[in-house]
């Protein structure tokens, strides 16, 4: 896809206002210089949601989120920067052709745009059928025994294909259908001997496949009765990867940014089901396991995955691979165990809420459930042990977030009677590769989201990026003291190096400063310091930046020491002695230091 240039975003932003686009999806108020509202991002009850015309940005002081009208849409809809962009500039009249669109570009988008409206059109039609014609009545009969009706029916869009070869083929060709674009959707197929096309989908059930943005890009089709295959589903084709997409996902996403919360379940029907019980965050995927790709598209509108899959070896294996998919994209995950056999649909079509709602109270973190079952399968022995902890240590490795890791070495720890600081040691230090980060990155609670930082460091680090919004000076001062000594915190430092990159030769800010362009986290932190009017000068201002600064100065010198026993081992591993005599000489330095 081409780069939609600089200039074009800018203009679309001075022509767009965020305060009017935010009330299209929630009621402001007017308080002070900003609108106020209820987050769509978390559920609250007091408003905390804050939009400022005069920057033309939001943030949430209850949950951290933050940033400019596009990332406000990003967020809201599921949408990309590009696609948010594009969306506002149709509304604001702006023009935007993107760069370099090279003419195969054009008949890709322009095919894409084609599959979208064919689809969209075999939705229509499947789904008249289903609600009304005579041709409708087995799918209708099937729904109806299954106990489905009304409004889960209308809100997923659920069609019928009725027992006939050329039903679908027709209509799309009295619409004016290119058959080559119809071809590729999967929908028909090629006739043999020079008959016409015929359909994929014949008296089936079916269910039509949304992206987040609620086009239809594919369908889920099942027969009526036991006859196999039970499901059949549309080819994947230029609009349709079933590796990133998840059924349900456009019904569910504002349940799921609200509650913060998905079930992820296995089959169609579970997700109706789950729906017509009132759990309205439900997804599936489409008959294959969970991808990363999924995993992400999931962390755009969730923070905790509940896994809901069938109580069978299958559903098992599923688990662990959602696991392996979800963890490293810092979701958390725990496991709803059903009864032996059943489903969520089978459940609740007994009318079993109660049940279901046991099962849910009942959920377990995913890595506890997976560590007992590591432990029972290597047995007791040390060795079994060992080989358990081994299992489920590659699993830690991958958890992005720190204490939550260090809090499950110390259950590992006491499940296996093994010792805790060898367990640590293995999650971190040496059995990672040093050095390999990012320039200017640190690990630790440098990646710790900005809502939700606490420790002294990052109060120091906050305080202080405040103070270069407003002060010139300040700005100065942390220049000279270098940028990534006073900022060990990566999102921090993302920020500060906007503010000093800004910065007009006559020391003013201007007031574009959160850049889609920054990470999500950084925006947010940016946001909420530009918005936040707390901030006061108290009268000794330049011995607060001193005591910000050497708190921060400290807290690096205690990590660098909790590092260096790591780096001293790997460089006596490599026998690299120069490093080596270099490493122990700052230890004992810093260890000095600390005694004194
Ligand atoms: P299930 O066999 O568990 O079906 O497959 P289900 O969803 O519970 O359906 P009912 O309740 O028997 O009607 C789970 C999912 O796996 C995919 C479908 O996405 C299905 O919803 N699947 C299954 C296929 O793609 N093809 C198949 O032949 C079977
Ligand atoms: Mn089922």
């Amino acid at each position: 896809m081409g780069r939609i240039p600089d200039d074009k975003i800018q203009e679309v932003r001075d022509r767009t206002d965020i305060v009017e686009v935010v009330s299209g999806y929630l009621p402001l108020k007017r308080s002070g210089a900003n609108h106020l509202g209820l987050c769509p991002f978390h559920q609250e009850k007091t408003p905390s949601f804050n939009v400022n015309a005069a920057r033309q940005i939001f943030h949430c002081f209850g949950c951290g989120v933050g940033g400019n009208v596009f990332t406000f849409l990003m967020r809201m809809d599921g949408i990309s920067f590009p696609d948010a962009v594009k969306r506002l500039a149709e509304k604001a009249g702006v023009e935007v052709v993107e760069d370099a669109s090279s003419p195969e570009d054009l008949k890709r988008r322009a095919l894409r745009e084609q599959l979208f409206q064919i689809n969209h059109a075999a939705c229509d039609f499947y789904h008249h059928i289903l609600m009304n014609g005579t041709e409708g009545s087995p799918g209708r009969r099937y729904l109806r025994r299954r106990g489905y009706a009304g409004q889960t029916v209308q809100a997923f869009q659920v069609g019928f294909a009725p027992e006939e070869w050329e039903r679908l083929a027709r209509h799309l060709d009295s619409q004016g259908f290119q058959s080559e674009a119809v071809l590729q959707t999967g929908l028909c197929r090629h006739g043999k001997q020079g008959r016409g096309h015929y359909d994929l989908f014949r008296n089936r059930l079916l269910f039509p496949i949304h992206d987040a943005q609620g086009r239809c890009i594919a369908f889920g089709g099942r027969v009526l009765d036991d006859s196999l295959p039970k499901y059949i589903n549309s080819p994947e084709s230029p609009i349709y990867h079933k590796s990133e997409t998840l059924y349900g996902l456009y019904q569910a996403k504002d349940a799921m940014r609200q509650l913060g919360q998905v079930f992820v379940v296995e089959g169609y029907f579970d997700v109706l089901a789950l729906n017509r019980a009132g759990f309205a965050n439900s997804v599936a995927t489409c008959g294959t396991a969970l991808t990363n790709d999924h995993a992400r598209l999931l962390k755009r509108f969730a923070d905790k995955v509940s896994l809901v899959f069938d109580e069978d070896d299958a559903g098992q294996k599923a688990t662990y691979r959602a696991m392996d998919a979800l963890l490293p994209a810092g979701l958390s995950v725990e496991v709803v165990r059903l009864p032996a056999g059943a489903d969520p649909d089978a459940l609740l079509q007994r009318q079993e809420e109660a049940t279901l709602q046991d099962c849910l109270d009942n959920a377990r973190p995913v890595l506890e459930v997976f560590m007992e079952e590591q432990l029972e399968a290597f047995g007791p022995t040390v060795e079994g042990r060992v080989k358990a902890a081994d299992e489920v240590l590659s699993r830690l490795r991958k958890l992005p977030n720190e204490l939550e890791r260090s809090l499950y070495v110390k259950t590992l720890a006491e499940r296996t009677g093994l010792d805790e600081a060898l367990l640590l040691d293995k999650t971190s230090g040496r059995s990672r590769p040093v050095n390999v980060r990012p320039s200017g990155l640190r690990p630790g609670h440098s990646d710790v989201p900005p809502s939700r930082q606490r420790t002294a460091v990052e109060r120091a680090q906050t305080f202080l990026l405040g103070m270069m919004l407003q002060e010139p000076t300040v700005r100065q001062i942390v220049r000279d003291e270098g940028l990534e000594k006073a900022f060990p915190g990566r999102f921090h430092a993302e920020v500060a190096e906007q503010i000093l990159s800004s910065e007009h030769a006559d020391g003013s800010l201007p007031d574009d400063l959160v850049s889609p362009a920054l990470s999500e986290n950084a925006q947010a932190l940016l946001a909420r310091l530009m918005l936040d009017q707390t901030i006061s000068w108290a009268e000794n201002q330049e011995q607060l930046i001193k005591d910000c600064l050497q708190t921060i100065r400290d807290e690096e010198l205690r990590r660098r020491y909790r590092d260096l026993p790591d780096l001293i081992r790997a460089a006596e591993e490599d026998s690299d002695w120069v490093t080596h005599a270099a490493l122990l000489r700052e230890y004992q330095g810093i260890k000095k230091g600390f005694e004194r």
